[in-house]
């Protein structure tokens, strides 16, 4: 009977092991000597105005690494996710990436406000997150895999107050607004704001809070345009910054407007169209940007788009560019299908933070933390066509960071 049971305790035994083992087994890390790199964009709702551009620069990126043999055995394949414009959408996009489509990176989430939610989800299964467009401070403290090509707003934005003073030297009197339920527009709107406390020629004299959702801001409208402001700069996101730019002028605001880095979008010009013109905006990138990588991608980004492209699509292909360089060094390396696919998503996130590369935004790296260190910061303004169908963002400053 002991017998028994024992033979009975080994068989047992014997089969969950080879069951486990069957559960447990691995799919190889690669297939087809494709590497899945994950982008998560806002395909759909408010922030796809967004989204979209950074998905195209993605693609034409995934494109042109490709055709340039940078993986020389691989193939990139880029895995693209609706995060939707939430929180829910953007978790559920990480999620997808991360267990189903097995991607050794993520580019995304598209705002600031979903990276807060998604952002630890990678960061807890050992995934890289190169964010494309997330401003807001504190994206890189997210985690030691969490780093952005995406300058913060504490970089950006100041440099836009500076321009609107040269612009015109006589703006005393200075509006705030920003959007109140949004982590990006909250954060961008402290730095404007300790901008313009700190010269002594400019008065703050009122911050009206919005809404992204948003549509009628005539109230706030009304209360800041009695206090005749010269200058009203606005945090929000591109579609309720484009309508408030539209509504200030359609209620008579002729001063200066100064647009934070939510409406550095061509998006934004149908919400707005004609009264667009002559906007200020805080750039990260512009077109005309010399660097020898943005000539290439504008041609790439032309040929097949016909337009030039804008910050969010030339993030998304600094994104892309990361990954494709540090895979190919790494591939010098090691034989990158022997490796599981933990160890190649933690090998490619500490190769990702120690190179530099030359980029359409220019020359860039990270620090040890995943914040990106970029030389040369703009200020473009609005130039509309007369009909108002199509426009463009006239480089009017070009600022150059020291390190
Ligand atoms: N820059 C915006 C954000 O961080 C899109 O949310």
């Amino acid at each position: 009977m002991r017998w028994r049971q024992r033979w009975l305790g080994w068989s047992i035994g014997a089969i969950a092991l080879g069951l486990s083992s069957c559960t447990t087994a691995e799919p190889p890390t690669l297939s087809d000597n494709t590497i899945p790199l994950g982008a998560a964009f806002a395909q759909t709702g408010n922030a796809s105005l967004y989204g979209q551009e950074s998905a195209q620069g993605a693609q034409v990126a995934v494109a042109f690494f490709n055709a340039q043999g940078e993986l020389k055995d691989y193939t990139l394949r880029l895995v693209l996710q609706d995060t939707g414009s939430d929180e829910a959408g953007a978790v559920n996009a990480f999620q997808t990436l991360i267990n189903r489509d097995r991607v050794v990176g993520i580019i995304g989430p598209t705002l600031s406000q979903q990276a807060f939610s998604a952002d630890p989800i990678a960061e807890q299964a050992g995934v890289p997150v190169v964010a494309a467009s997330n401003t807001a401070r504190g994206i890189p403290q997210l985690g030691a895999f969490i780093s952005r090509v995406s300058a913060g707003v504490e970089v950006v934005a100041p440099t836009a107050i500076d321009a609107a003073l040269v612009i015109n030297p006589n703006i005393r009197r200075v509006a705030v607004f920003f959007a109140q339920d949004d982590a990006f527009s909250r954060s961008e709107t402290d730095i404007f704001q300790q901008a313009i406390r700190s010269k002594p020629n400019l008065e703050l004299i009122t911050v009206q809070q919005t809404q992204t959702t948003d549509t009628n801001f005539q109230a706030q409208i009304n209360a800041t345009l009695s206090l005749n402001p010269d200058l009203i700069v606005i945090s929000g996101l591109a579609a309720d910054g484009g309508n408030l730019i539209r509504q200030l002028r359609e209620l008579g605001y002729q001063g200066v407007i100064l647009g934070g880095n939510g409406v550095n979008t061509v998006n934004v010009f149908p919400v707005c169209r004609r009264l667009c013109n002559g906007v200020l905006v805080a750039q990260a990138y512009n077109p005309e940007n010399p660097a020898p990588m943005n000539l290439k991608f504008r041609d790439a980004f032309e040929a097949q788009y016909r337009q030039l492209p804008s910050q969010f699509s030339a993030q998304a292909f600094t994104a892309v560019q990361v990954f494709a360089q540090s895979l190919s060094k790494l591939s010098q390396q090691q034989e990158l299908g022997q490796l599981s696919l933990a160890e190649l998503r933690q090998a490619l996130n500490q190769q990702l933070l120690q190179d530099t590369y030359d980029t359409p935004l220019g020359e860039l790296r990270f620090t040890p933390e995943g914040e990106v260190v970029q030389r040369y910061f703009y200020v473009g303004q609005i130039e509309m066509s007369e009909d108002g169908q199509t426009g463009q963002f006239r480089l009017v400053r070009q600022v150059e960071r020291q390190p």
